[in-house]
């Protein structure tokens, strides 16, 4: 079935735990849409895991709607999220809505997404006027890591948690259909669960929230620069690709790949009679 924001905003109303996975290419794309997952964020944790950028401050909206084309292409009925790069939302309002604008024409986005709270309604109100759900990304904001002064939990006193929950109620306001919590304390993201009526997607937030994302690569064991402690390895993937390699490496070293059944076959007498 199609995922549409609708069937974020029912998931809540009922009751019932949405999942999202970021992915960033045709193969796996198709993999996790047939998986039967809610939504596909093409996150700008692509700089890191697919581009091997050490943050995600390097990425561009190019980056994003080249990867974001190829989502597309391997997705039937997953919502996708488009992300919006750093400094793709920072200036003029009417470049902002462009770039998101592009995520959607040219990538092929249902929505995009970006990070901030407060500071940034003025953006997501003329986004969603432009009819481009926008889905909110508050707490832990990897982009603004420069300004938290490294990747730390956030809202963890009593002014960074009304700081967090001020914000969430501040993307609702401005239209925000769904919101990103990010490396908050569970306790917190499930009091701003309760609070707002719009869905909440944990990552490092807790069993509390309407649903969950990982990125695809942490959860599959394949990223092995840092795993942060929140993360669960569904699979060893990165392991267990090295031994396939290895094993191929050997095989060809030792001429037991490629096999008959792998070659294409032609006349003895056509070879004989070249010259
Ligand atoms: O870029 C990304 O993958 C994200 C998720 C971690 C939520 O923003």
């Amino acid at each position: 079935m199609k995922n549409t924001i609708s069937t974020f905003k029912d998931a809540k109303i009922k009751g019932e735990k949405i999942t999202m996975l970021t992915a960033y290419d045709y193969t796996n794309a198709k993999l996790v849409d047939e998986a039967g997952i809610n939504g596909i964020l093409v996150g700008d944790s692509l700089g890191m895991v697919i581009l091997g950028y050490e943050n995600t401050l390097p990425v561009t909206i190019e980056d994003m709607i080249h990867h974001t084309k190829a989502v597309s292409r391997g997705t039937k009925n997953a919502l996708i999220v488009g992300d919006m790069p750093f400094m793709s939302f920072h200036g003029d309002i009417n470049t902002t809505v462009m770039n998101a604008g592009r995520l959607v024409k040219e990538g092929g986005a249902h929505c995009v997404k970006l990070e901030g709270g407060v500071d940034f309604c003025e953006e997501i109100r003329a986004i969603t006027r432009a009819s481009i759900p926008v889905m909110g990304h508050i707490g832990l904001t990897p982009q603004s890591f420069n300004a938290f002064g490294g990747f730390k939990i956030q809202g963890k006193n009593a002014e960074g948690a009304q700081k967090i929950l001020d914000d969430a109620r501040a993307l609702e306001e401005a239209g925000a259909f769904a919101i990103v919590l990010e490396c908050v304390p569970a306790k917190l993201a499930e009091k701003i669960t309760k609070t707002v009526s719009i869905p909440t997607i944990g990552i490092g937030a807790g069993v509390g929230c309407d649903g969950q994302i990982l990125v695809m690569q942490d959860m599959l064991g394949m990223y092995t620069d840092f795993t942060p402690k929140f993360v669960k390895k569904f699979e060893h993937l990165g392991e267990k690709s090295k031994e396939a390699y290895m094993e191929y490496i050997d095989e060809v070293k030792n001429e037991a790949f490629p096999e008959e059944k792998h070659s294409f076959a032609i006349d003895d007498e056509i070879i004989e009679k070249l010259v």
